[in-house]
């Protein structure tokens, strides 16, 4: 039980890395907020919370949508009276070459993954400052620190985060929050089966640990900087990547 009463809102926590994270954090004693605009996904994977024993909500959210935040935001508060960890896992992808990349697939891009990201953040911290705690965890990528082929839009948001992240370990470090980021490799989701296998396997074969990640390799690295057992990290960006980028 190593986030024992913790109250933690996840966004796009319906599927992929962030479904992983949230059954992992309600077994660590967590109260899990699931903020996701997938609702069919959403009430399954709150279904499947539920089934554990854990206190849990979803609620269908556009992170774009700074009405649709705060409501999720308001409500957690007013449920169980307080949030001490945010994770700002809801992510897209909409990839193109730059010269064929439309004006639409950056736009929507940067409106989930680096728009949606600050909503977020600045919706909870308020409650965070008055409480004089908190943990904000934000979703990079290696993508962000070292580029990638067809991703313009998803690198500027992911290297976005990291220029986020740092802000705010220095703006809210004082008042007892932590800000930290985690840049995933390759982790079999949704997301990476849009990726052609050919890619994969050379991502694989590049890996000195011979394998893709899982989202449960995530969820555990999230669980770590989450807890209080991280509590002198601050303004990190953790590579969650097998060692592909080394
Ligand atoms: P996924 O596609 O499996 O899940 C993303 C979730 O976010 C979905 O449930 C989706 O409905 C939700 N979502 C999307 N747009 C939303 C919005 N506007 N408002 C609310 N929810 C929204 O993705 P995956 O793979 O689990 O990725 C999670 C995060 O990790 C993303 O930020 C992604 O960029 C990042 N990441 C993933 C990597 C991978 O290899 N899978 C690698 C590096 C980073």
């Amino acid at each position: 039980m190593r986030i024992k009463d913790k109250v933690a809102i996840i966004t796009g926590g319906a599927r992929g890395i962030g479904k992983e994270t949230a059954l992992l954090f309600a077994r660590e004693g967590a109260m899990v907020v699931i903020g996701d605009f997938d609702a069919a996904a959403g009430e399954q994977t709150l279904a499947e919370l539920k089934s554990t024993g854990a206190r849990a909500l979803f609620f269908k959210v556009d992170v774009t949508d700074r009405a649709s935040v705060q409501n999720m935001v308001d409500a957690t508060k007013g449920e169980f009276g307080r949030i001490d960890i945010l994770i700002n896992n809801a992510g897209i992808t909409a990839d193109a070459f730059l010269t064929k990349m439309t004006e639409e697939q950056w736009d929507k891009v940067i409106a989930v993954n680096l728009k949606g990201v600050f909503n977020c953040t600045q919706a909870v911290v308020p409650i965070m400052m008055e409480q004089g705690s908190g943990v904000i965890l934000n979703a990079s990528s290696v993508v962000g620190v070292y580029g990638n082929v067809g991703q313009t839009n998803y690198a500027a948001t992911k290297a976005g985060v990291i220029g986020m992240t740092k802000s705010w370990a220095k703006e809210l470090g004082k008042k007892g929050i932590r800000v930290n980021a985690i840049a995933p490799g390759f982790i079999i989701t949704d997301m990476t089966a849009k990726v052609p296998e050919k890619v994969l396997e050379l991502m694989q074969s590049r890996t000195p640990l011979g394998r893709l990640g899982v989202p449960k390799d995530v969820a555990a690295a999230y669980l770590f900087l989450a807890s209080d057992e991280a509590s002198y990290i601050n303004g990190q960006v953790l590579g969650v990547d097998g060692g592909l980028m080394i």
